[in-house]
């Protein structure tokens, strides 16, 4: 049913919250309050500025955000509707379908309509769909009738090409498009890796606390997992040589550990460097948000000093695009690369053909590196507000990690609250939030782990803040 909008929007032309800023909040309570409800057609832009005596493009900017995070969705002629299949909890974005979504950083979390505090996802807000689907509508309409067919199961070559390009200036990675495999993001990469290096029930170090996904699955494919406690200076090489010096394989987070933050030392590089030389081990070099530091310049690539040539490093554009493409990469050691071709054909076959061309012409034509650069100043900005509300919020009751970089921030519980029990209760208030515990086999960690960027404005971040601190003991 569409609304009178003078009853929806009330606008205080004097205060200083600027005009479009105020349609999109006000859209937001209405959703929130009842007033609007899934389904229902909003007016069109050039209705509501006449109506509510603004310009139409402050309509249509805030129809953008909207439109940006799913709560409206377009029907061409037919007019915008809103989609808010949840019922909005504060300020989050609800999801744009029915589907529950889940986790991206683990997938293991039941119906979850918020996106603030979900770890691992970029700003859904500030992707440039526009470029993107100019770019894809051109695509889908040249196609040819080789991209209808079987293509290279190592990925599109021209993709690999932009890939290296990108690699060589940002990560100081320097490899030739024949080493480089698109996968299906790091999940997939790891899958095929642990597959093609034959690891013939040898040990497999993983950093303790690690990735949960990755541990996930390794533990399915049944590969004998050696958990290498982490310092602040990341994984403690000596104690992996301690436990298992004929590992032959070691999965590290060098540029910021997931999840605890901190990059690997440069005397901790140097003796993993050294140790795959002198045991014949390799190194995959998960670096899943590296591009995401936000003092200081973007540390290089753990690749780019392997003088052995033992390191794997694996990149995704789950964190630089969107997760939802399930597109990463990887770029093999010269030795690997045959044996990794062969097995591709057998168990990879390639990834879709459409979004490879799609990401292909977004590097190509530079809106790649343009995205990046908005996004380090957006996450970089909307990591402070998100420290900034929960400290308003908590006090000294929690301690956010102070490394400036990647996607969620830490927080240590400075009481005796489990954070197992505060992260059950919380999420099924509809946030997809991750216990540190769940991630370590060691018992003396208790932390939370809570992305920031789809947290737009304090405010967002301090009503999140105040529910989660009631689920605290
Ligand atoms: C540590 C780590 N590695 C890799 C990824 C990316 O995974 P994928 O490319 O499978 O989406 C994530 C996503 O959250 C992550 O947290």
């Amino acid at each position: 049913m569409e609304q009178s909008s003078n009853t929806l929007i009330r606008l205080n032309k004097s205060d200083a919250e600027p005009i479009h800023l105020q349609i999109y909040t006000r859209f937001k309570e209405a959703i929130e309050g009842g007033l609007l409800n899934n389904g229902d057609r909003v007016p069109s832009t050039r209705v509501l500025a006449s109506e509510l005596d603004v310009a139409r493009g402050t309509v249509e900017s805030a129809y953008s955000m909207l439109l940006g995070e799913g709560i409206l969705i377009s029907r061409g002629q037919a007019g915008s509707y809103i989609n808010a299949p949840f019922k909005l909890v504060g300020n989050p974005i609800p999801a744009a379908s029915k589907i529950p979504i889940k986790s991206p950083i683990a997938g293991q979390n039941s119906a979850s309509p918020s996106y603030v505090f979900l770890p691992g996802s970029p700003a859904y807000d500030a992707f440039p769909r526009k470029i993107w689907s100019r770019l894809a509508s051109r695509r889908m309409r040249s196609l040819s009738a080789s991209d209808f067919s079987y293509r290279d199961p190592l990925g599109y070559l021209p993709l690999r090409q932009s890939i290296a390009g990108y690699l060589r200036l940002s990560r100081g990675v320097v490899c030739e498009p024949g080493q480089i495999f698109i996968t299906m993001g790091y999940q997939g990469a790891l899958d095929f890796l642990v597959r093609c290096l034959s690891l013939g029930g040898r040990d497999v170090w993983m950093e303790d606390p690690g990735y949960i996904l990755a541990k996930k699955l390794l533990d399915e494919l049944g590969i004998n997992l050696v958990r290498v406690p982490v310092d602040h200076e990341g994984l403690i090489v000596s104690e992996g040589i301690r436990l298992s010096p004929e590992a032959k394989l070691a999965i590290v987070t060098p540029s910021h550990h997931s999840p605890l933050g901190m990059a690997l030392s440069w005397s901790r590089r140097m003796q993993l460097l050294d140790w795959t030389g002198k045991a014949g081990a390799w190194v995959i070099e998960d670096d899943y948000d590296g591009e995401f530091r936000y003092s200081g310049y973007p540390l290089p690539s753990l690749k780019s000093l392997d003088q052995y040539d033992r390191v794997i490093y694996a990149g995704t554009f789950s964190k630089t695009l969107f997760p939802a493409l399930r597109l990463g990469y990887v770029v093999l050691p010269q030795s690997l690369v045959d044996v990794c071709a062969e097995k591709a054909h057998l168990f990879q076959s390639g990834m879709p053909i459409t979004s490879q061309l799609i990401v292909n012409d977004f590097i190509a034509e530079g809106h790649f590196s343009r995205h990046l650069k908005k996004m380090r100043a957006l996450y970089a900005e909307r990591r402070e507000i998100t420290r900034k509300g929960l400290t308003n919020i908590f006090e000294d009751k929690i301690e956010i990690n102070t490394h400036k970089n990647g996607m969620h921030v830490l927080a240590k519980l400075m009481g005796h609250d489990s954070d197992k029990a505060i992260v059950t209760g919380f999420n099924k208030l509809g946030y997809g939030i991750h216990a540190l515990s769940n991630w370590t086999a060691d018992s003396s960690h208790n932390g939370l782990i809570l992305g920031f960027t789809n947290i737009s404005n304090e405010k967002t971040a301090e009503h999140a803040a105040r529910q989660l601190r009631e689920c605290f003991a």
